[in-house]
C-alpha cells in the first residue's frame, strides 16, 4: 500500500487529486507549491494541498512513500538544495518520479515559454547535469526516458488545433494573452533543439548506500 505520496510543486491541487484516485484509497497524497509563507490546507479525506517552499518542505525527515514533480525543477536556482530536500522527506527506498525540461544541444531557448516569461527565472540544466545533481544528492536511477520526440508530436498536434479550432477554454484562460506565443515558442524550441523532455524514476538509496556515498563525498 501506498502511504504517502508528496506531488512536489503542484500549481493546482486538481494534480493531488489525479494522484489520489491512481493510489491505494488508503494512501493521502500531498501536494505542496510556492506561495506566501503562511501554509494553507485545503483538504479532503485523502488529499491535502498546502503552500510551502520546495526547498524548506515543512515535513519530518523520511515522511513520504514516494514523490513526485513535474515542470517545476527548470524554475527552481538552488537544483542541489531541491534534490536535497525531496531527498530527506523521502523514506529509503522511496522513488521520486520526475518529469521536466531540460537544456538541449542547441542555442538557449527562445522566451516566453510557458514555465518563463523571461531567461532570469529559467534555470535549465543539462540530462547530465540532472543526472549527476540526482545521483550527489543520494538517489538511484531506476528509468530515464527521452520524451522529447513524443512531445514534439503533442506540441504539433495541440498547436494545430489551436490554429484550426481554438478552445473557448484552455491553458490561455490562466496563462493570459501572451500563451499562445509561449506555445509557440515551445514547439519552436522543441524542433531547434534547444530544449529537450525528459521522464525518469529514482530511488533513495537505504542508509548504509548513503552512508559510503557520503563517506566517498566526503
Ligand atoms: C512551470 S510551473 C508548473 C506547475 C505544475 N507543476 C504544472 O505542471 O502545471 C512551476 C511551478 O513551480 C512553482 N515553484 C517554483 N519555485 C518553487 C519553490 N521554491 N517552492 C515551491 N514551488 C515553486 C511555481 O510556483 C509554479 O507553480
Amino acid at each position: 500500500m501506498v502511504h504517502t505520496v508528496s506531488s512536489i510543486t503542484m500549481a493546482r491541487p486538481l494534480c493531488c487529486g489525479v494522484l489520489t484516485r491512481r493510489c491505494d484509497t488508503r494512501g493521502s497524497v500531498t501536494g505542496a507549491s510556492s506561495g506566501r509563507s503562511s501554509h494553507r490546507s485545503i483538504s479532503s479525506t485523502s488529499a491535502a494541498f498546502l503552500q510551502a517552499d520546495a526547498l524548506d518542505l515543512p515535513f519530518a525527515d523520511e515522511f513520504f512513500d514516494h514523490a513526485w514533480t513535474q515542470h517545476v525543477a527548470m524554475n527552481i536556482a538552488d537544483r542541489a538544495g531541491f534534490y536535497a530536500a525531496i531527498h530527506r522527506v523521502l523514506k529509503p527506498g522511496g522513488r521520486l518520479a520526475i518529469y521536466d525540461v531540460v537544456a538541449g544541444e542547441g542555442s538557449p531557448p527562445t522566451y516566453p515559454v510557458p514555465w518563463a516569461r523571461v531567461p532570469g527565472i529559467s534555470f535549465l540544466v543539462t540530462p547530465e547535469a540532472m543526472r549527476n545533481g540526482l545521483a550527489r544528492a543520494g538517489f538511484k536511477e531506476l528509468s530515464w526516458d527521452d520524451k522529447t520526440v513524443a512531445c514534439r508530436a503533442w506540441a504539433d498536434e495541440v498547436g494545430a488545433k489551436r490554429h484550426s479550432s481554438p478552445a473557448p477554454f484552455g491553458l490561455h484562460t490562466v496563462m493570459g494573452p501572451e500563451f499562445a506565443e509561449m506555445a509557440g515558442n515551445l514547439e519552436r524550441n522543441l524542433r531547434e533543439g534547444r530544449i529537450r523532455i525528459v521522464e525518469t524514476i529514482v530511488a533513495k538509496l537505504r542508509a548504509a548506500a548513503n552512508r559510503r556515498r557520503n563517506e566517498d563525498h566526503g
